[in-house]
């Protein structure tokens, strides 16, 4: 593993408080189910309408566990991001013909599943993370270890040498560095936000290279943002963070433009938190708690 703050704020699990009286941890009595999510259970994971909740509150204890991110602990990876995208319908015909997915970050990997259960070939999609427990978790959440074709890779984005497909069949072990420039859209969804400034360039720079050398290529996600830009101290691996609006992102995609020799489109819009995350905030008694909002993020290759 590289030595960088993140891969050791996140191999050092030992240090984030998996308490169940934690502010991000919503109990289960408080978990609000989308028609779109009971029906995604239902039909593509085959779980009773009745049994949904159950289901999905025991597979996020477990995996709270492995690491106690917010967007498990406040069930906020039940919100299938990709399919309110701006882009939905470019990316699904993007993979209908033949495009390449990854979702990187990926945890549950809820987004594949939404463009699986969408009708996107599963075998176009791949996932990676640096934990395999999320990984495994995945497939007990969703139900699929029988159907879905799609790879996932195991490794740190700042070290491509650590790629490893570690499910999804027989897949050859440097399968990562044959698709490595070959994906058309990559998701990264609250992923680069975990770093400081320097490694959250970096990463960018690595998204950069992983994607297809060519216009149309596309970085989406969402992250934490801030109406009021700049550095915030956060306490989930105790480092600070550089907080944007669509302003410094585009100027952020602009520098790693620079570095990497490539020109990139960036759409951005922040959003106001809806109301349980600024309670969740405001209970955990961060700093910047009214500037905050969701930068949502299309950018697209020239
Ligand atoms: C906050 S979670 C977001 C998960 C998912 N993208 C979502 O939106 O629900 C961040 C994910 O990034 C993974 N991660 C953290 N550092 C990483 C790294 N250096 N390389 C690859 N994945 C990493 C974590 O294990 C975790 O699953």
């Amino acid at each position: 593993m590289a030595n960088h703050e993140t891969a050791s704020a996140a191999a050092s699990t030992e240090a984030h408080d998996r308490s169940r009286s934690h502010v991000w941890y919503k109990p289960g009595e408080q978990l609000s189910l989308s028609p779109y999510t009971i029906e995604l259970f239902q039909n593509y994971s085959k779980v009773p309408a009745d049994q949904v909740a159950a289901h999905i509150i025991q597979v996020r204890d477990k995996a709270w566990e492995v690491y106690p991110y917010p967007c498990i602990g406040s069930f906020r990876f039940l919100d299938f991001a990709i399919t309110e995208s701006p882009i939905f319908a470019t990316a699904l015909s993007k993979l209908k013909s033949g495009g390449k997915y990854l979702d990187l970050g990926c945890c549950f990997a809820q987004d594949l599943r939404a463009l699986v259960y969408a009708g996107i070939p599963s075998e176009n999609l791949y996932g990676a993370d640096l934990q395999s427990g999320f990984i495994d978790l995945s497939y007990e959440l969703f139900q699929d270890g029988d159907t879905l074709k799609s790879i996932f890779f195991k490794g740190d984005i700042f070290d491509f040498s650590t790629f490893r497909p570690i499910r999804g069949g027989n897949a050859d072990p440097d399968l990562f560095e044959k698709i490595r420039g070959d994906i058309d859209i990559i998701s990264a969804r609250s992923f680069l936000h975990l770093f400081g400034p320097e490694q959250e360039f970096k990463a960018a720079c690595q998204i950069v290279d992983v994607l297809k050398d060519k216009p149309g290529s596309i970085v989406m996600g969402r992250q934490v943002g801030s109406f009021t830009p700049g550095i915030e101290s956060i306490s989930l691996g105790r480092r600070e963070v550089f907080r944007h609006n669509a302003q410094t992102w585009k100027e952020f995609w602009d520098r790693v433009g620079e570095a990497t020799n490539t020109k990139w489109d960036v759409q951005a819009r922040l959003l106001e938190l809806s109301p349980d995350v600024k309670d969740s905030v405001k209970a955990a008694e961060l700093a910047n708690i009214e500037t905050r909002g969701w930068l949502e993020f299309v950018v697209v290759r020239l």
